[in-house]
């Protein structure tokens, strides 16, 4: 059977293995007993956290996806077979749906075998994960020897210890949802120190095809919609877009199964309240963007598919007058650049009486949606490849070369305190970043690197 298409699904998912570090089982064992071996709780404490990051939601959730992906295409297959089995016209036999099946045929077969592939993965992962927990298990067991010896002398902290392999052992399957924080207070993750990744790195369903564009998952989701996904792709001129297409999980999204497929703000792109420009960020059911042709945020709600707009101050540069730049080119229509975090939206952009400095200001979900505090900082928008918060801080990337990009400035809105040495450095797989935004949900970072869908897990350190 000659192959008329190869689908690039094998080459769409990869999850590198690092091991990060994490505010999980934080130990404060204190004890004056030098004899204590502090090394071995560090070995035990650095396995359960190994444990934890191995068996990512990711992993999990790719298995469902292809089983979901493969149930959906038998039928289609059988359908085409029988379609096939009716059209015999004796001198063409139905070619044109012979050609069909074989491309059902070549994408089948491609989802076995990935499937294939993703359970093995998920057999080993399970083994070593076991041969962990047992490991932490007897290095607990012999700690707890010292224990009763009264070296040990804040039980409370091995217990918290115990806790978080319990949870690393029922849940580690599953992604803690981290409650939202009110802005100004303490971020619940220390201070943010480094990015390692890319955790995830695909095209997608369009490889290639778009490259303005912007993806992640909505930290404030309805019930039952956790492991959704979204993506928003400039479909027309990379400057507009008029839907939000969404997916049921990660895996999902990087082996392209669109279900439930899009949500339309308007059936013409562009009009009054479609998208403008890539910076477009997805919060407790509602899109929020810089709405077509105006200096305002808009809010599309996925469920009423009502827009409201919430208008920017006077000055506001719009229509890629205030863009996102390095020294080589400027990134259209990037003025709006919307973003989440712990506590919810904000918006970063500049205005004329700013001097093209950047601005960030709160929006406050109600209705309508309304900026509450704005802080005016000294970093010049053009300057600047891209920003994100996490945790009540801004910070802001500049374009260092083709693969790496560095967060050079930082804006902390509970001390109003500025920093250009943040030097933190992300690797990228291709020269522009056209989106960058911070889940906190599970502390990672969604990036749109040209046509390709990025993320990053962000580090705090108390
Ligand atoms: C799955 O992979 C193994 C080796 O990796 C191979 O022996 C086996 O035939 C594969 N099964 C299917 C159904 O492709
Ligand atoms: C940050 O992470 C990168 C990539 O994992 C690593 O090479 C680098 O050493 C880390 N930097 C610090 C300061 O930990
Ligand atoms: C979206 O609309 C639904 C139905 O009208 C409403 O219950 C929900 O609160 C709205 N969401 C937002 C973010 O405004």
């Amino acid at each position: 059977m000659k192959l008329l298409v190869v689908l690039p699904l094998w080459a769409l998912f990869a999850v590198t293995q690092q091991k990060a570090l994490s505010d999980d089982c934080q130990c404060e064992l204190i004890s004056s007993e030098k004899q204590f071996p502090y090394d071995k709780l560090k070995a035990a404490q650095d396995a359960a956290l190994g444990c934890i990051n191995t068996i990512t939601p990711q992993k999990s959730a790719a298995l469902d996806s292809l089983l979901l992906g493969l149930s959906r295409r038998l039928p289609q297959l059988e359908q085409d077979v029988a379609m096939l089995e009716k059209e015999d016209d004796g001198e063409l036999f139905g070619v044109l749906s012979l050609h069909i099946i074989e491309n059902e045929l070549v994408e089948i077969q491609q989802m076995i075998d990935k499937l294939n592939r993703t359970n093995a993965e998920s057999d080993r992962l399970s083994e070593n994960v076991a041969q962990q927990l047992e490991n932490v298990k007897e290095e607990m067991e012999e700690l707890e020897k010292f224990d009763t010896m009264q070296v040990v002398k804040r039980q409370q902290a091995n217990q918290r210890l115990k806790r978080d392999l319990d949870q690393c052992r029922n849940n580690g399957v599953f992604p803690t949802i981290q409650p939202t924080q009110p802005i100004g207070g303490a971020c619940p993750h220390g201070r943010l120190v480094n990015i390692t990744g890319p955790r995830v790195h695909t095209a997608g369903e369009y490889p290639g095809s778009y490259k303005y564009g912007a993806w992640g998952r909505d930290p404030k989701p309805e019930p039952g919609k956790e492991s959704w996904h979204w993506r928003v792709m400039l479909t027309s001129s990379n400057r507009y877009a008029h839907y939000v297409r969404l997916y049921s999980s990660l895996s999902s999204l990087i082996v392209g199964i669109s279900v439930p497929g899009n949500v339309q703000i308007h059936p013409s792109n562009p009009t009054t309240n479609t998208i403008q420009g890539p910076n477009v960020v997805l919060y407790a059911g509602a899109l929020y963007y810089n709405c077509y042709n105006k200096d305002a945020v808009c809010r599309f709600n996925l469920t009423s598919k009502g827009v409201t707009t919430l208008d920017l101050p006077k000055g506001t540069r719009y229509n890629s007058k205030g863009d996102f730049c390095h020294l080589e080119e400027c990134y259209p229509f990037t003025d709006l650049d919307l973003a989440t975090d712990e506590s919810g939206v904000w918006v970063v952009y500049t205005t004329t009486q700013d001097h093209g400095n950047l601005v960030l200001s709160k929006v406050e979900e109600g209705e309508p949606p309304k900026l509450s505090r704005t802080w005016r900082t000294s970093v010049y928008k053009r300057s600047v490849t891209n920003t994100f918060m996490a945790c009540g801080v801004l910070y802001a990337t500049r374009f260092v070369n083709k693969n790496t990009e560095e967060i050079f400035y930082s804006l902390d809105t509970t001390t109003g305190k500025e920093s250009f040495k943040v030097g933190i450095f992300i690797n990228k797989v291709s020269s522009d970043i056209l989106f960058l935004n911070y889940s906190p949900v599970d502390q990672m970072l969604h990036m749109q690197n040209d046509a390709q869908m990025l993320s990053y897990k962000v580090l705090f350190q108390m």
